[in-house]
């Protein structure tokens, strides 16, 4: 990281400087950041899109509004921008918003960061951004966006959300009436039996993990409760959830403060640790726990009770690294994987679904929890150069047959694929996925709609839209009637 001491005398605390760009993989191209907030309507459409796709589709992603200072980590710095594509009666219509958080208030006042990257620990004191903000670390709610109990979140890795209006101006931190104050995970996952949603937060000091529940009318169900059998902060990004369990993967990453503080890296990686699997009771009880060689997953795709009896499997189906590519220095090998626990001993056995360079597995939202046939990812062909976090293709497996299709988007950088089913229906073939692209010649973004039945022939319809948008990362499908 690009530290120096500018003052006049002794040395001071390191100040960070902005970053060349130029140097920085993941400001330029399809990733670069842009500043202008943009609303406009009845977009050209090319083919046909359907008109039982009414609502809207909201995405985030990672948008540094000012040139980072000291460093910037894809795709956990930066600020949150909130890409919105509403249908209805086969037209669209497209805006984008920050996500206002007081930091990045604080730095529109000032023209410039004032908090450093991630890698810096750069943290303004009050005499800089007053007394709220002083000493506290930036908010990033720059991840993904869903909506429960009426509120739109914007959500951030492991902090509190903040809440948006339907136009996606930001109301504010939600705390859930205080109940949840350290926040909750990016990635919470709604229960579609009960509409309860499930959560988790790690915390860099002990208890170190909780879980907790939000009732579908947004009232806390379950306070913060700790898992237990952590002895040290770990990073963990996404969940999964079965009808008896909360399942979390937890790759040895570790926050390590001290070496942070002493101008090292905040994020440890010790594969010599292995990999554990918490099972842990939605109904109360002991933590199961799996002990595993060791991957890195960033994400699931889901899991399920197989079976009914105490002794049947969970089964999780996620996406698995060798390591945590852009954390750590090293070749990244990729795959698919279903693991299969035995909750009593926790044995785990795993089978590669499917091998290669993928990610941001999405299912049918209507069936997390349960059992899903159908994944659908961004994935790397291998016929043209990306950059890591790029992605020229889509990948749709069958599960229950293990066939994959894919659909080579050519010179788009594709996005997160979000499944959005026909109205009336309730099978995943039923349907569109949607997703957001961008051309890496010429920086034309589109929306795109493919059909959930044979969708490696591309999509029915495109739609231009008349701004560039960044590479993101997670977003949901939020139709008009539910
Ligand atoms: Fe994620």
């Amino acid at each position: 990281m690009p530290t120096t001491d500018l003052s006049p005398a002794g040395p001071a605390l390191p100040i960070a400087l902005p970053v060349d760009v130029t140097t920085v993989a993941h400001l330029q191209g399809p990733f670069a950041p842009v500043v202008e907030e943009t609303a406009a309507a009845d977009l050209p459409i090319e083919g046909e899109l359907p008109r039982e796709l009414d609502g809207v589709y909201l995405r985030n992603g990672p948008n540094p509004r000012f040139t980072p200072l000291g460093s910037y980590v894809y795709p956990l710095d930066g600020d949150g921008m909130v890409h919105g594509m509403w249908l209805s009666d086969g037209r669209a219509r497209y805006a984008n918003r920050f996500v206002q958080t007081e930091a990045l208030r604080a730095e529109e006042q000032a023209g410039r960061a004032l908090w450093g990257g991630l890698l810096t620990g750069l943290i303004p004191d009050s005499s800089e951004v007053g007394p709220e903000l002083g000493g506290q670390p930036k908010s990033l709610p720059d991840i993904n966006v869903v909506r429960h109990a009426g509120r739109l979140l914007a959500l951030a890795e492991a902090d509190c959300p903040y809440c948006l209006s339907p136009t996606l101006d930001t109301l504010g931190r939600e705390t859930f009436d205080g109940m949840l104050p350290a926040g909750m995970t990016a990635h919470p996952k709604v229960d579609p039996r009960s509409g309860e949603m499930v959560v988790f937060c790690y915390l860099i000091e002990a208890p170190y993990l909780t879980w907790a529940t939000i009732g579908p009318d947004g009232v806390v169900t379950r306070p913060p409760t700790p898992v237990a059998g952590l002895d040290r902060p770990v990073m963990i990004h996404d969940m999964a959830l079965t009808e008896r369990f909360v399942v979390l993967v937890l790759g040895p990453l570790y926050f390590d403060m001290q070496a942070a503080l002493s101008g090292g890296s905040l994020l440890a990686w010790s594969p010599q640790d292995g990999t554990r699997i918490a099972l842990i009771p939605r109904d109360g009880g002991p933590v199961r726990w799996s002990h595993i060689d060791t991957f890195w997953s960033w994400h699931g795709a889901n899991a399920f009770d197989d079976g009914s009896g105490p002794d049947a499997p969970v089964v999780l189906d996620y996406v698995q690294w060798n390591q945590p590519g852009g954390l750590v220095p090293g070749p990244t090998q990729g795959a698919l994987v279903r693991a299969t626990i035995n909750p009593r001993t926790g044995a785990v056995g795993r089978d590669i679904i499917d091998q290669g360079t993928m990610e941001l597995p999405r299912i049918d939202d209507r069936v997390i929890g349960g059992r899903h046939h159908r994944i659908a990812l961004v994935a790397v062909t291998g016929k043209r150069p990306v950059v890591g976090g790029d992605h020229d293709a889509l990948n749709f497996v069958d599960t229950q047959t293990g066939e994959r299709v894919q659909w080579d988007a050519g010179d788009l950088a594709v996005s997160e694929p979000v499944f959005a089913p026909r109205p009336g229906t309730h099978d995943a073939d039923q349907g569109w996925w949607i997703t957001f692209a961008t051309n890496r010649t010429n920086g034309e973004s589109w929306f795109l709609v493919l059909p959930a039945h044979g969708p490696e022939t591309g999509p029915v319809a495109r739609i231009r839209i008349p701004t560039r948008v960044p590479l993101g990362l997670h977003g949901s499908w939020l139709p008009t009637q539910e």
